[in-house]
């Protein structure tokens, strides 16, 4: 079969030189990786004064995410110290005990059960969306990326703040999350990965404050009229209700709660916004995948709305996003700052260091992918060979794992077994592929797209 290669950034042949790598990390951090780095096992670059280690290999990413987990927990004072007037001390940034409790009782509500209970609100929002683009005539253009932003926004909402006060709030925290981003766009990503060096450009540090300020009040509004009576099967009621009903040691305060609740908000919406565009890019682009995509969900589904089991029975389809997440994984770069001495291969790595793991690099890694850069989901499915090790880990490994790993794919999985039999998508002739890698990494241009109704 011939399969489809998608388009990626032009590599170079050489390394870049210093400045050169950051002016072109600034525009776009998948820009600066040479070929030869998709096939090293380990990196090290002296970037003025500062060591940046990259480990590539199974072997390398174990050590750092799962042996000596631990040593590597902290993220980089940069993207703290950019995050942290967002967040306070949530999840994303904050480390030890704080880190730990936290991340116990959050872990708590996304468990089997969980899931199940938040897949009636995933159901109904798909729903909804598939409501409002029959409201639209068939070959209308939509801008795909922010579709689906605003999709995976309201299932988070209503997940967090029940199904009413989720819908009518979703809209308000998605402007104000969009505000708080355009700044934080403009602020230096390589900063975020540990160049402490690299000119701040634009000091935008106190218009973050403002908007994050505004998500804050935005947030707390929502909790005031989130009783437990009447959202006791919502996370931040169960938030609330432990608060107010465990000792110290085993609850949040209402300032922490809110934390959390803008962390689930952030890392819950976008990430799977920019994996469910992707996919509606490469349906577009790969007949072949979309027709046997079409097949699976008449044949299991036949035109009903799926229910929570049926996710199991749809391989097919959760193959094409575990693909689509090989080629576009939507944290490309993930960083770490040492925190004590180590040795990785064999290299000295000093304290304070900063140490990445580069899933853009291992996932269409030579060494561990067969046509590394061609979409094939035949890879992904139940019995073709499992892939080695370490060299897919689109949700991070090890203790900062995504908590929400299983609620991103099975809400993912039914969006397109809700949608796709009813819609299929091109591209306009203004699209080719392009993409933007700041924190995430998703489509160029908003990814217009023809909705052609089936
Ligand atoms: C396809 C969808 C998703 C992808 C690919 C994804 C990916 C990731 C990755 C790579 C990290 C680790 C970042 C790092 O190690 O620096 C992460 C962390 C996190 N994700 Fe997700 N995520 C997705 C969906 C979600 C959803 C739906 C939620 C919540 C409902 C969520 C909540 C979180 C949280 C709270 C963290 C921080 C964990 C910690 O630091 O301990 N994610 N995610």
């Amino acid at each position: 079969m011939n399969h489809f290669k998608p388009p990626y950034p032009a590599r170079p042949k050489k390394q870049f030189n210093p400045l050169k790598a950051l002016f072109y990390a600034h525009k776009n951090l998948l820009s600066i990786w040479p070929e030869f780095a998709f096939e090293k096992d380990f990196m090290h670059l002296k970037v003025l004064k500062q060591n940046i280690f990259i480990v590539n290999s199974p072997e390398t990413v174990r050590k750092v995410m799962i042996e000596n987990g631990m040593n590597y927990l902290d993220k980089t004072t940069q993207q703290v110290k950019a995050l942290e007037p967002l967040l306070g001390n949530g999840l994303f940034i904050s480390t030890g005990a704080t880190w730990k409790k936290h991340r116990r009782l959050l872990s708590g509500s996304f468990d089997d059960a969980h899931i199940e209970m938040y897949s009636k609100v995933m159901i109904s929002a798909i729903k909804d969306t598939e409501a409002k683009w029959d409201k639209l005539e068939s070959g209308a253009t939509v801008s795909m990326q922010p579709e689906m932003a605003q999709l995976g926004a309201d299932i988070i909402a209503r997940a967090l703040f029940g199904e009413k006060l989720g819908s009518e709030s979703a809209e308000s925290v998605v402007a104000a999350f969009a505000d708080y981003q355009t700044v934080v766009r403009q602020m230096d990503i390589p900063k975020l990965i540990g160049m402490r060096w690299f000119p701040n450009l634009n000091g935008k540090f106190g218009v973050g404050k403002n908007a994050a300020q505004i998500i804050h009040d935005c947030v707390d509004g929502i909790m005031e009229k989130a009783t437990y009576k009447e959202n006791a099967d919502t996370l931040v009621a169960q938030f609330i209700h432990a608060s107010e009903t465990l000792d110290e040691s085993e609850s949040m305060t209402r300032l922490e709660i809110r934390n959390e609740i803008i962390v689930l908000f952030m890392a819950g919406h976008e990430t799977t916004a920019n994996v469910l565009s992707w996919v509606w890019y490469l349906l577009s682009q790969a007949p072949d995948v979309e027709k046997k995509l079409h097949e699976e969900l008449e044949r299991e589904l036949g035109g009903k709305t799926p229910s929570y089991e049926d996710v199991n029975k749809l391989p097919y389809t959760r193959a094409i996003l575990d693909e689509t997440m090989r080629l576009y994984p939507p944290v490309p770069v993930l960083a770490r700052q040492a925190a004590e001495d180590d040795t990785i291969n064999g290299k000295h790595i000093p304290a304070k260091s900063n140490v990445l793991i580069v899933p853009w690099l291992l996932q269409r890694h030579k060494k561990h992918w067969k046509n590394p850069d061609h979409f094939i989901p035949e890879r992904f499915m139940p019995d073709a060979k499992a892939p080695t090790k370490f060299t897919y880990i689109p949700f991070s490994a090890g203790p900062r794992v995504c908590p929400g790993k299983t609620f991103g794919i099975k809400e993912s999985v039914l969006v397109f077994a809700i949608l796709a039999q009813r819609f299929r998508a091109e591209t306009t002739n203004g699209y080719t592929g392009g993409m933007d890698c700041r924190l995430t990494l998703r489509p160029s241009d908003n990814l217009p797209m023809k909705l052609i109704k089936r």
